[in-house]
């Protein structure tokens, strides 16, 4: 595990232009990974972070940041005391948020091992998980224990949102992620089509039970 919380400073157009490369990059090396051709369009980060209440939050969390876009717009919407935190498991990607965001903290872990991770830095309970995991690539076995970790971090009412692509329903493991949901949170939400972003996708909050 590599955590880091510093890296040198970039302007902001190299920084997206170079963000697209390495995102694209990445993809080529380990698609079941990152799990999509493309970083979330800012329209669609808007849509995931949309009545969080993310500025009263104490600790927020996000799982598969990528170069970070939807930290972009995480990051102004957090309170003075609120907490935050980003785990990464591609090197590459965690290498190029470190220059998009420096001074964030992010750890290059996977997010199934988020407890631990939380657990040592004083930040359980966890009031929001914001996820950019690709849940339609995914074995059974690897959503389950990314699903136990969300469950053992959020404070009971805290919220898991995530979202995925109108294909990614059609696959057995998509179809599967979004049936376990209402299994194991109190309350699912489906938003609508965001068509600006590609491919389409939409939002899923889910909400743990009191
Ligand atoms: C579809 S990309 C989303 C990136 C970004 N959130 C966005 O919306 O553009 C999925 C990201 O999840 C990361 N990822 C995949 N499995 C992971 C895991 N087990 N733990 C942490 N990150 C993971 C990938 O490396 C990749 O950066």
């Amino acid at each position: 595990m590599t955590t880091s919380t510093k890296a040198p400073a970039e302007s902001s157009t190299a920084l997206r232009k170079r963000g697209r490369v390495a995102y694209i990059s990445q993809f080529i090396k380990q698609p079941f990974v990152i799990g999509a051709i493309a970083p979330s369009s800012p329209q669609l980060a808007r849509r995931i972070i949309q009545g969080l209440g993310l500025d009263k939050a104490s600790v927020v969390v996000e799982f598969g940041p990528g170069t970070g876009v939807c930290t972009d717009e995480i990051l102004p919407r957090l309170g003075p005391n609120t907490r935050f935190l980003a785990i990464e498991r591609n090197q590459g990607m965690y290498d190029e948020f470190r220059r998009r965001h420096p001074g964030t903290t992010i750890v290059n872990d996977s997010a199934e091992n988020a407890r631990a991770i939380c657990e040592a830095r004083g930040m359980l309970p966890v009031d929001c998980i914001v996820s950019g995991l690709p849940w339609a690539s995914f074995p059974d076995d690897l959503q389950d224990r990314l699903l136990d970790a969300i469950l053992s971090v959020l404070k009971p009412g805290g919220d898991f949102v995530t979202f995925g692509y109108h294909i990614g329903t059609w696959l057995k493991a998509g179809k599967r992620f979004y049936a376990e949901l209402p299994k194991r949170f109190e309350r699912v939400e489906r938003s609508e089509i965001v068509w600006q972003n590609f491919p389409p996708a939409f939002v899923v909050r889910s909400t743990k039970a009191r």
